[in-house]
C-alpha cells in the first residue's frame, strides 16, 4: 500500500529511544549510539520534509536525563556544539526552521549560545519546522505555564473564569505550533515518559521495536501508513462509527 500524500500528518513528534541498546549490541560505548542517533535526525528530518510533514518535534534530552552518568550527560551536552561547528553552513543554507524547546537555565552556556544562533539564523526559513526538545519535560512545562497564569490572575490581568484550554495552550512552549497529529516512539518502550502530555490529547500513537539509529525512511513510511489507517474522530462520530 502506498502513502496517501493528501493525508500526511502536519505535526509529528518522536521519542528517540534505543541509542544505548543499539551501541551495546555492537559492543560499543553508549556514546557511539548517540552519535549514530544524531546523524539519523538529519536523515529523518529530510525524509519528513520530502513527505510534506511541516512540523517535526523530537525528544532529544529530557528533564530526567540529567540522572545519567556524568560522562554521558557531558557527551550529550557537548556533541551538539561540535556538530554545529561542522555543519553550521548546511543548517543555515537549508530551508529548515530549527527551534529548541525546554529549560535553558541548566544547559551549558556554550550550548545555549549555539541554540540561540541556530534559531536566529533559521527563523525566516519556510520549510520543515524542526524542533529539538532539550531539557524538556511536560511536568516542567505545565508547572511553568501554571505559574505564569497564576501570576496574571494575581496581578488582576486575568480572571479565574477566563482560564480556558486555549489560555493554557498559550503558555506552553508549543504555543505557535499546530496540534500534534502523530507520536512515534522507537525501541519497544510503550510509554510517554513525560513528553508533550497536554499536546498528545488527541494525537495518534505509534510504537515500534526498531531502535532509533535503525529507524529509517522505510520505518517512517510504516508509521505514516499506520497513521493513515486510523479513523480520527476526536470524540465525535464519522460515517462508519
Ligand atoms: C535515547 O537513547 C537517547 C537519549 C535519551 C539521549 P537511550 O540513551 O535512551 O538508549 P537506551 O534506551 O539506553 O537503549
Ligand atoms: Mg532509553
Amino acid at each position: 500500500m502506498n502513502l496517501d500524500l493528501n493525508k500526511i500528518p502536519v505535526h509529528v513528534a518522536m521519542i528517540l529511544d534505543g541509542n544505548g541498546r543499539w551501541a551495546k549490541k555492537r559492543l560499543m560505548p553508549r556514546t557511539y549510539g548517540h552519535r549514530k542517533g544524531a546523524f539519523n535526525i538529519v536523515d529523518i528530518a529530510k525524509a519528513c520534509n520530502q513527505r510534506g510533514i511541516k512540523f517535526l518535534t523530537l525528544f532529544c534530552f529530557s528533564t530526567e536525563n540529567w540522572n545519567r552518568p556524568t560522562t554521558e550527560v557531558q557527551y550529550l551536552m557537548n556533541a551538539p556544539i561540535r556538530y554545529y561547528k561542522k555543519y553550521k553552513n548546511r543548517i543555515f543554507n537549508s530551508d529548515y526552521k530549527v527551534q529548541f524547546i525546554g529549560r535553558r537555565d541548566r544547559l551549558p552556556n556554550a550550548l545555549v549560545q549555539v541554540i540561540e544562533e541556530i534559531e536566529e539564523n533559521t527563523k525566516e526559513h519556510t520549510g520543515l519546522t524542526l524542533t529539538l526538545c532539550v531539557d524538556y519535560g511536560s511536568y516542567d512545562e505545565l508547572t511553568t505555564a501554571t505559574k505564569q497564569i497564576a501570576t496574571l490572575v494575581k496581578e488582576n490581568k486575568l480572571k479565574v473564569e477566563e482560564i480556558t484550554p486555549q489560555v493554557i495552550e498559550e503558555h506552553l512552549f508549543t504555543k505557535d505550533y499546530p496540534k500534534l497529529d502523530l507520536l512515534i516512539r522507537t525501541s519497544g518502550e510503550i510509554r510517554i515518559s513525560n513528553y508533550l502530555l497536554w499536546q498528545l490529547g488527541y494525537a495518534e500513537l505509534y510504537f515500534t521495536e526498531t531502535l532509533w539509529p535503525d529507524f529509517d525512511e522505510k520505518e517512517l513510511d510504516k508509521a505514516l501508513l499506520s497513521y493513515q489507517g486510523r479513523a480520527r474522530r476526536f470524540g465525535g462520530l464519522n460515517e462508519n462509527h
